[in-house]
């Protein structure tokens, strides 16, 4: 079991900490019952603190949304709005019910009471509220407090993961970022979880959100335990190291996190083993080597020991000439592949040092096009 949890109990204090500006968004509700919901509430009695909390209106939430002023973004379909409460960033939603046309798809949603907006949620610790007006009294009809408070991860009902197959990969996020575990009956119903039901773009969107998380390399991992995900062969090794590249320069400015980390999970294999292996003499056997390849290929490639590709991504490759085309046209070569072929070896030559300079560029590419060489 994991261990036990210190939970919050001073909401008042825990909430006007969290959203020092609450009497604004009481006074734009204008009377309509405001609650915070979800993993606002959920990190609130944690005490985590957060930039961005959802709060719902039963009422309408654009309207809401409208008097706060700034740039509230309004959706129409989901009834939601984004608007800023100081550094909080607040999505508004009005309170609804969802319903399934079929396993996987977006759900139909409907206005509905706060209670049937928490029935429709993920798992028990999302799917508390707090009211914004009068006592901060915890509205738990799911018992997520418990849940919370003993770390598990529990559906709402047997459906859960029929409904939205993506909440399995949600479980392994909350999982890797909380240390949480899945309840029991929630651990078999996630084993049925169909991801190939969910469109691809938000099969994609939720395994980047996972990817993300500074625990991603474990959040994977569980995915991968529980059936999920096939991890590619070697990513248990490759995960940890990718992870520790990619943090720091030059890697942080080579490719995104999440993405390299999906990659080192996932595949597709390119040429990271070759790559890896390649033992360059020279910067420009390196360039060479490494032309073409994908950033996550370099990432992965140096992860997996091709420390030449420091160099690489910090200095060969950026290496450029002075010179163009149009200087060795200028000089007599003809339009056509004769130019390229200059340019090429002046740049293999000023790459390893050979040459430098403006005039030094120029003379190699002419040799070489005029084929002295
Ligand atoms: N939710 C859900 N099922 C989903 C997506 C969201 O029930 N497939 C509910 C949960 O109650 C969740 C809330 O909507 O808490 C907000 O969603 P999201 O922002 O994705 O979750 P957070 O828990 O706020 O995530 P994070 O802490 O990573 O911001």
């Amino acid at each position: 079991m994991p261990r036990q949890r210190r939970i919050e109990t001073d909401l008042g204090a825990a909430l006007s900490a969290a959203l020092p500006d609450l009497d604004r968004l009481r006074e734009a509700a204008d009377g309509a019952a405001l609650y915070l919901v979800g993993g606002a509430v959920r990190d609130l009695l944690l005490g985590r603190p957060r930039g961005d909390v959802d709060v719902v209106v039963e009422g309408d939430a654009a309207v809401v949304a409208r008097r706060l002023g700034g740039d509230a973004i309004e959706h129409e379909r989901f009834s939601t709005a984004k608007a800023a409460l100081g550094e909080v960033e607040i999505d508004l939603a009005s309170a609804r019910a969802e319903s399934y046309p079929e396993p996987g798809a977006l759900p139909e949603v409907r206005p509905a009471g706060l209670l049937e907006d928490l029935a429709r949620r993920d798992f028990t610790v999302n799917a508390m509220a707090l009211p914004l007006q009068g006592e901060p009294q915890l509205i738990d009809p799911h018992s997520g407090r418990p849940d919370l408070q003993a770390g598990l991860l529990r559906v709402l009902h047997e459906r859960s993961f029929v409904d939205d197959p993506t909440r399995a990969l949600r479980a392994a996020r909350y999982a890797a970022r909380f240390g949480f575990e899945l309840e029991r009956r929630t651990a078999e119903l996630l084993r049925e979880a169909d991801l190939a039901k969910v469109s691809a773009d938000r099969r994609a969107a939720e395994l980047l959100r996972l990817a993300s998380e500074p625990e991603g390399a474990r959040g994977l991992g569980l995915a991968a335990e529980w059936g999920l995900l096939h991890l590619r062969h070697g990513a248990d090794k490759l995960l940890p190291a990718v992870d520790a590249l990619i943090r720091q320069p030059p890697w942080s400015e080579v490719a995104a996190r999440p993405r390299a980390m999906l990659v080192a999970a996932l595949g597709p294999v390119g040429r990271e083993a070759e790559l890896a292996a390649a033992r360059p003499q020279r910067p420009s056997e390196g360039v060479e080597l490494a032309r073409g390849a994908r950033s996550a290929e370099l990432v992965l490639a140096r992860a997996m020991g091709g420390e030449w590709l420091d160099d690489y991504v910090r200095e060969w490759r950026g290496v450029t000439l002075e010179i163009d085309g149009s200087d060795l046209i200028a000089a007599g070569i003809p339009e056509g592949p004769k130019v390229g072929q200059g340019l090429q070896e002046a740049l293999k030559r000023k790459l390893d040092a050979e040459i430098e300079g403006r005039d030094a560029e120029l003379e190699a590419a002419l040799a070489a096009a005029r084929g002295e060489e």
